[in-house]
């Protein structure tokens, strides 16, 4: 890759302050002072420094997105707004989101470009636990309640698998699944004649929704929960 591009990636400015700085001789690689931006480095070998100080490639970068409603879990969509459209990064081009919310859902959703770990994350072996903060039209029964934990009938080949429901009022609960079905929540909370009035969810594998975000907003992983995302075998 072209030093001025490994520069630009790690965010120590933008193109043309990245020459700048090579002009001004603050980078070097392997120890030695480098000012050509098109200099080559490999950037799993090379020791490069800016300002003495070392550099180190992450080729792979997460984003925790509090998805507002009304756009769409996509990377690119004709006539929606998609949440790719509400990432302001240089390095978009690889980005997409790990799994989909619905339109009208709020709430956790990954951002990255690690293929590897979307797939894992995905994959339905994994069971990786999700949990929705959902709105219900209609009071949950025990009985309801009884239902979703053992698994309901959702129109598949078979019931979904346990799912743990904390009720948080007579119109909000918890919803704990280890599946991601199209339409689940909604199609679970059918099943038991109520009705998914609003959705949003707080936990995705080892992520929990940052309170700090608002809707909309995005922030990327700390090195402490991209190491539990992966420490979770994803
Ligand atoms: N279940 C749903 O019904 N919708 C979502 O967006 C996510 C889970």
């Amino acid at each position: 890759m072209r030093l001025d591009k490994f520069l630009c990636e790690l965010n120590v400015g933008t193109r043309s302050q990245v020459k700048a700085y090579l002009k001004q001789g603050l980078v070097t690689v392997n120890g030695s002072v480098v000012k050509k931006p098109d200099e080559k480095v490999n950037e799993s070998s090379d020791t490069v420094t800016f300002k003495g100080r070392l550099l180190k490639y992450q080729p792979f970068v997460y984003y925790m997105l509090n998805k507002p409603k009304g756009v769409v879990s996509a990377t690119q969509d004709n006539t929606c707004k998609t949440v790719l459209d509400l990432i302001e990064s240089d390095r978009k081009k690889n980005l997409f989101p790990v799994g989909r919310l619905d339109k009208d859902t709020e709430g956790l959703l990954l951002i990255t470009n690690d293929g590897e770990l979307a797939h894992n994350m995905l994959s339905p072996k994994k069971h990786v636990d999700k949990t929705y903060l959902v709105g219900i039209a209609h009071d949950l029964k025990s009985d309801d309640i009884q239902a979703l934990e053992k698994g309901v009938d959702i129109g598949e080949d078979k019931l979904t698998l346990p799912a743990k429901v904390k009720v948080l009022s007579e119109k909000e609960i918890l919803l704990t699944i280890h599946e991601g079905k199209f339409h689940q929540v909604k199609r679970m909370l059918q099943a038991v004649s109520n009705e998914v009035v609003a959705l949003k969810r707080v936990t995705f594998g080892a992520l929990t929704l940052d309170d700090n975000l608002k809707t909309g907003e995005y922030r990327e992983l700390t090195l402490e929960e991209i190491g539990e995302l992966h420490a979770d075998g994803y």
